[in-house]
Order: C-alpha cells, then structure tokens, then sequence
C-alpha cells in the first residue's frame, strides 16, 4: 500500500520565474513582486523554439512556488537550453548530448520511492504524496561539475530535511543511501555497464539536512525534465555534481557510510564528500577553475562552491585532502 503525505496541487500561494524574466532582468532577483502561475506560463512559451530543449519541452508548469529568495545567487543562470541539453546521465548513454536525446522512454508518473532501513515510516510512497506541497519552492543555485565546468540552475524542489523529519530517522541512521532507477527498458543506457547499476549516493546525516540541500522536482518553474533526473534528483550545490543523483527510487536510512557508484568505480578520482574544492585536484585535472557553460573565460572556482558560510561547519576538524 502507498503511503501518503499531502499532495503538491494543495499548495495556494504561488510564484515562477520564467527565462526571460531571469535573463532580462536581474533586478527581479531583489524584487519582491509574485508573478501569476498563468502570466508566467505564458512567457515562457513565448520564448523562441532554441530557448526551449527538445526532449525537455514537454514538461509541465508547476503551478505553485514559493520564491523565497534565501540563498539564490544572483549570477546570471544558464540557458534552459544548456541545461537541458549538455548533461550527465550515463542511463541514457555517456555523451552530453545523450539523455536529452534518449531520456524520453523514462515515465516519471506514476513513481514509487521506497523508504527503508533505521527510520520510523518506512514504505513505498508516492511521488505526490512525499513531496511536501507547502513547502516547494525555486532556489538559484551555482551548480560545479568534478569535470570543470559550471552552471547556474533555477531549481524547483523542497528542501530534503522537510522530508527527512517527515520520515524519522531513528538515533541509528547516521548516512542515507539514495538509489536511481534500475530498468533496462526505461533507460537503455543500462544495458553496458559503464557504471555499477542502480546508480547509487550517499550523504552524511547532518549534510542531507542542511537547509541547502533540496529534492529538486523541477527547474526554470517547470516538472523536471526527465533528462535532468525526473521526477526526483538531489540538489547539493557545495558538492560536485555527481552527488547529484538523479531518478531516485530509493532513500535508505544507514548506519555506516553507503558505498556510491562513482566509488566504487573509481574510488581515488571520486570521494565520498566530493565538496567543490579549488584546492584539491582532481588526480588527472586541475579543480582550482571552471568553465561557466556559455562563458568563453574561465572562472575560480570557489571553496565550497561559493557556500562556505552555510556548509564549512560540517567538516570542521576533517582534513578535506584526505577526506576529498
Ligand atoms: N544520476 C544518475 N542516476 N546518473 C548519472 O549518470 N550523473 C551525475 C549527476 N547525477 C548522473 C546522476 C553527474 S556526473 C552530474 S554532473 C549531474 O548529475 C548532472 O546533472 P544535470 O544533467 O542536471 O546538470
């Protein structure tokens, strides 16, 4: 049986920023006007057919977001084409170009996410019913891939800790274990295991409840395209992006540090932390810069990701060379 929490089309207040709005005019980030679900909607489809990915311009509006504003850059986010079209994920095939092009034979609805291992509600719950409606909200965040280069992602989510309290970890879970979907049919880049499928990640306790942390179930003020992890993925902006985890089905209650695909594959170029580190190279590259996707000069990369002040408590006292 499913198990439920309050469904997303019962939130009331609402806000979406459409791409032109962003890119046109920064000003909006300070501004604290709402802007109608329906006016926006109609902006965004005003916007010209290179404005808009392929694969991704099926997704639907969401109706309802909260644009609080606490922690959104106010750099200029990337193209939804960029985001749309230049991405990683190896179920759909290891080029950029890949998913967007073959990320269609995923069906995010109807989607099932076990929750299991030291928790108080475990079960299978619906997407719709474990998304905490009140609470979805757009967040502008610097996104720093371990390959160097950047992007700034308008993302729609709720933060994972709203989740997390709402499942009750019990005093035994100290990580959580996060699985993608494991279905051939679905995504065929699964057929070659260039990677241990499911793909699999895991945070520290206390890293997954940080207010940073979002369950992302959208971007640009739309569902999720499914290139971009639909229905589900994980936002840890202060991370590289292959914490990233995309398609969740799984969110595993654990006691000890959960072994994640890139480890396992490759454990010396791909820590378990993976925080955005100018300082510590990656073994066959440079991470003190990065490319800005649409950006021709390169930019520092910043400790942290530029999110020091809100995640450096965490690994005080951790020698961050060792634990990379
Ligand atoms: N999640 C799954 N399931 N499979 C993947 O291959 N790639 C990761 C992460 N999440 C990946 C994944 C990597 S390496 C990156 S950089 C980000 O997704 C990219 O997210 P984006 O395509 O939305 O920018």
């Amino acid at each position: 049986m499913l198990l439920k929490f309050p469904k997303i089309s019962e939130v009331k207040s609402h806000e979406i920023t459409p791409e032109n709005i962003y890119q046109g005019r920064r000003s909006f980030l300070q501004d604290s006007a709402r802007i109608g679900a329906g006016m926006a909607v109609a902006a965004f489809g005003l916007q010209s057919p290179e404005g808009r990915a392929e694969a991704g311009s099926e997704t639907k509006a969401l109706e309802n977001i909260i644009r609080a504003g606490t922690f959104d850059t106010d750099e200029r986010p990337t193209s939804f084409k960029a985001i749309t079209t230049y991405n990683n994920f190896y179920e759909f095939g290891t080029g950029k170009e890949d998913p967007a092009r073959n990320a269609h034979s995923l069906q995010p609805r109807p989607w099932t996410v076990r929750v299991d291992g030291h928790v108080e509600n475990p079960g299978d719950y619906d997407l719709d019913d474990l998304i905490r409606p009140h609470a979805l909200q757009e967040r502008i965040y610097r996104m720093r891939c371990v390959e160097a280069w950047s992007m700034v992602i308008p993302w729609v989510g709720i933060p994972l800790a709203e989740i997390i309290k709402k499942l009750g970890p019990t005093s035994k879970a100290k990580y959580i274990l996060f699985e993608t979907l494991k279905d051939r049919k679905q995504m065929p880049g699964q057929r070659r295991r260039v990677i241990p499928w499911p793909y699999t990640e895991g945070l520290r306790l206390d890293e997954a409840m940080n207010p940073l942390t979002l369950m992302a179930v959208g971007l640009y003020g739309r569902d999720l395209p499914n290139q971009n992890g639909a229905p589900m993925r994980l936002v840890v902006p202060w991370k590289y992006g292959f914490k990233g985890i995309k398609s969740i089905v799984r969110i595993k209650f654990v006691e000890h540090r959960p072994r994640n695909s890139w480890r396992v594959l490759a454990a010396k170029e791909y820590g378990f932390y993976a925080n955005v580190n100018p300082e510590v190279d990656h073994p066959r590259w440079t991470q003190a810069n990065e490319r800005r996707i649409g950006e021709f000069r390169r930019r520092k990369t910043l400790m942290f990701n530029g999110y020091a002040d809100e995640v450096a408590h965490l690994y005080s006292g951790m020698n961050l060379r060792k634990n990379f």
